[in-house]
């Protein structure tokens, strides 16, 4: 076993903690924070001092704040304008876009925000000046009635209309967050703004397509060499840097794809990263979806094996305190700054992907969550992993991403109590503006870098989006401290208190993933991005692979099953059915219907529930079955399986509901009950 290998299985053994369970790991977070109640009372009445400094210097709430005060994601507007700009993203053709306009337009109670802001913007068109991005010619009836007004505007414009409007106003929006269409104007922008330090990001992500990566493979080159060109005679660490989002480097960035990422992708990071290190700038990798952590890291240790990127301290990697790994991560990245003699810049953020994370890990069945589901969980993982960072100075600079008056605090009382003096906090441009200001003004000098998206519109949308979630959600510091009406000692908070005062130490309003539907258990998923699931899998389908299978069917001629993606490959035989086949499979079935009917609701559903069960026991063979007799990819077997399953339990539920033990049809559920049942009780 050569020591890539052997350092490779480190990284996989991360994934042993990633679904862990929440009650039990959450017990030793405010132990691992190392603050005891002198500190933690220094932290609170330290960050009640910077909120009333922030608020204080803070005159008016900006346009953006309005809006998300107004329409953040507490009311159902809000959530019908986060919607549709979050389906935007993936709504494939200008009719159905319109149809989805429509429909989130059309619901709301636009009038009942009227008069609410004190951003007079905000109030006289509600929502109508922000999509036509114009102040000028305000219709007095917007003042009057925005719902009306919206609509009347909708049946006289038309929805494509209001479809480029709507993009024009995620243009406004998005004006906020992003410093320059171009890495010249970005750094020329960062340059009047007194010299503040940039990570500057290139927007675009998820790569669908080769050219896609190509053109944002380029552009990363371009921006490293534009941001070395201005390097002045600074260490790294207090000089520009580039942030980059693998996705954007390969259509196929995903750990089910490890080889190619290597094969294919490495390289490009390798080119990039070469490129940084001779102009000795910083270069970090941005966090993404957990799934794709474990692949991540292991592209980081490859780079930082890099004979050629030997000497250099400008690497880096943002690692999100939200995942149950963080901490773990950490301790392996210590590891192996040690053993390649090499300091990391780590840049600590709680994570922009929570609600992704749990939507999706109830889509694909996963026995936990990769996070924790309550925001004082992460709140104090963020500052156990900050310790674990601040005990290792000469591996880990730490670069601490919070716009949290508590995180902040807290974060400087641990660096003190370490006595690390180096380090520096980051902010999004966009936010955290006042908060920093006001930390300027009643702390110490200290390093703040910003992180700087650059691009133009159309790669802006999931940015935007992560950003209008961040600012949107009520449990959010940003949202909370722009709230005037919320005292500041509640906004401040102590996640020690707030996760000891809960009676669940996890969510009790997010169901796991197997409870999300009423009645019946949803089945299983297989975490493919685990490489300890997956690779001992695809060795177990390799040896299953060679089986010939003899199908039950007809009377008839024998055929041969091919694979369609190979039809020198045979998956077995089966027999043809006749006409008379046809006929006595009718007669059977018939004949079974009546002690079927009879055998009553609950014995009905435990033999549903039964073939259910033994469909996931005999997973691999099914998922055999499914590649190769119907060309289907690993992911999509899965799915398929999956399916199944579900197709049982569902109708196991319905045989509960609709028939008692004796088989008699009980009466028909309410339009609530069904929705509830065809939907279960996902959180969106
Ligand atoms: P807070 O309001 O204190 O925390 C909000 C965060 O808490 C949410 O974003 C979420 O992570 C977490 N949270 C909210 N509700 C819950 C809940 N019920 N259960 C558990 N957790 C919850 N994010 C990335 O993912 N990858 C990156 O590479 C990255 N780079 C960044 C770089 C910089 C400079 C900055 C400032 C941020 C970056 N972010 C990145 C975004 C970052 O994750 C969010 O801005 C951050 O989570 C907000 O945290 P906060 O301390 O500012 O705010
Ligand atoms: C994001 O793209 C800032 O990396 C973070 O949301």
């Amino acid at each position: 076993m050569n020591v890539q290998t052997r350092e490779a299985l480190r990284w996989d053994d991360l994934d042993s903690v990633k679904f862990a369970d929440e009650s039990a790991a959450v017990k030793r977070l405010a132990d691992e924070t190392g603050l005891d109640a002198d500190a933690r009372k220094r932290v609170h009445d330290g960050a009640i001092e910077l909120v009333k400094t922030a608020r204080a210097t803070t005159r008016s709430r900006g346009l953006m704040d309005s809006f998300l005060q107004e329409f953040g994601l507490s009311n159902k507007e809000g959530l019908a304008l986060m919607c549709l700009a979050e389906a935007l993203l993936r709504v494939p053709d200008a009719p159905t876009a319109d149809r989805l306009i429509a429909e989130k337009i059309s619901g709301g109670a636009w009038a009942e925000h009227m008069g609410r802001s004190e951003n007079w913007l905000v109030n006289a068109s509600t929502l109508g000046l922000m999509l036509t991005g114009s102040i000028i010619d305000v219709d007095p009836d917007a003042r009057q009635n925005p719902g009306d007004y919206w609509r009347k505007m909708t049946a006289r414009l038309g929805e494509p209309v209001i479809r480029a409007a709507v993009f024009r106003a995620m243009g406004i929006m998005g004006e906020q967050f992003v410093l320059g269409r171009s890495i010249s104007e970005g750094i020329k922008r960062a340059k009047k703004g007194e010299g503040a330090l940039c990570s500057f990001d290139m927007l675009g992500e998820g790569a669908r397509t080769a050219a896609d990566a190509e053109r944002y493979h380029k552009r990363y080159i371009e921006a490293i060499d534009a941001v070395g060109k201005v390097r002045g005679d600074k260490p790294v660490e207090l000089e520009h840097g580039v942030s980059v989002k693998l996705s954007a480097l390969h259509p196929k960035y995903l750990a089910v794809k490890e080889e190619r990422v290597m094969a294919e992708l490495y390289p490009k990071l390798l080119e990039q990263a070469k490129l940084a290190k001779s102009y000795d700038i910083g270069f970090c990798l941005d966090a993404e979806e957990a799934d794709r952590l474990v692949v991540s890291l292991k592209l980081l240790e490859r780079l930082a094996r890099e004979p050629d990127l030997a000497g250099w301290q400008g690497l880096g990697l943002a690692v999100q305190a939200y995942q149950k790994r963080a901490r773990f991560v950490i301790e392996r990245l210590i590891e192996l700054g040690r053993e390649t003699q090499r300091r990391f810049l780590v840049r600590l953020v709680k994570g922009a992907y929570w609600d992704t994370e749990i939507k999706f890990s109830h889509q694909m069945g996963w026995p936990d969550f990769p996070v924790w589901t309550t925001k004082p969980a992460t709140d104090l993982n963020y500052l156990a992993c900050a310790r674990v960072m601040l005990t290792a100075p000469d591996q880990i600079y730490s670069q601490f991403a919070t716009h949290n008056a508590h995180s902040l605090c807290a974060v400087r009382e641990m660096a003190q109590q370490a006595g690390v003096e180096h380090y520096e906090f980051q902010r999004l441009h966009g936010m955290g503006d006042a908060l920093y200001a006001a930390a300027a003004k009643l702390h110490e000098e200290r390093p703040v870098r910003i992180y700087a998206p650059v691009g133009s519109h159309e790669d802006l949308l999931p940015y935007l989006v992560r950003r209008l979630l961040e600012n949107g959600a009520n449990s959010s510091f940003v949202n909370r401290m722009a709230d005037a009406e919320v005292p500041i000692a509640e906004l401040v908070g102590d996640p020690v208190a707030e996760l000891a005062a809960l009676t669940m130490r996890r969510n009790p309003a997010i169901p796991l993933p197997r409870d999300i539907f009423p009645g019946r258990t949803n089945s299983a998923g297989v975490d493919l991005a685990d490489p300890r699931v997956r690779e001992p899998l695809i060795a177990r389908l390799e040896r299953l692979s060679a089986r010939e299978h003899v199908f039950r069917g007809g009377n008839g001629a024998i055929c041969q099953i091919l694979s369609p993606f190979d039809l020198g490959r045979s998956v077995g035989n089966i027999g043809e059915a006749t006409g008379e086949d046809v006929e006595q499979a009718i007669t059977q079935a018939q004949a079974a219907q009546p002690a079927w009917d009879a055998l009553g609701g609950a014995e009905r559903a435990r033999l549903l529930e039964a073939a259910a069960d033994l469909y996931e026991a005999h997973t691999d063979l099914f998922l055999s079955l499914c590649q190769r007799e119907a060309g289907k990819t690993l992911v999509d077997a899965v799915l398929e399986l999956r399916e199944a399953v579900d197709f049982l339990r569902y109708y196991a539920a319905e045989a509960r509901r609709h028939f008692t033990p004796e088989g008699e049809r009980l009466p028909g559920p309410t339009g609530e009950e069904n929705r509830l049942r065809l939907h279960g009780r996902g959180v969106f």
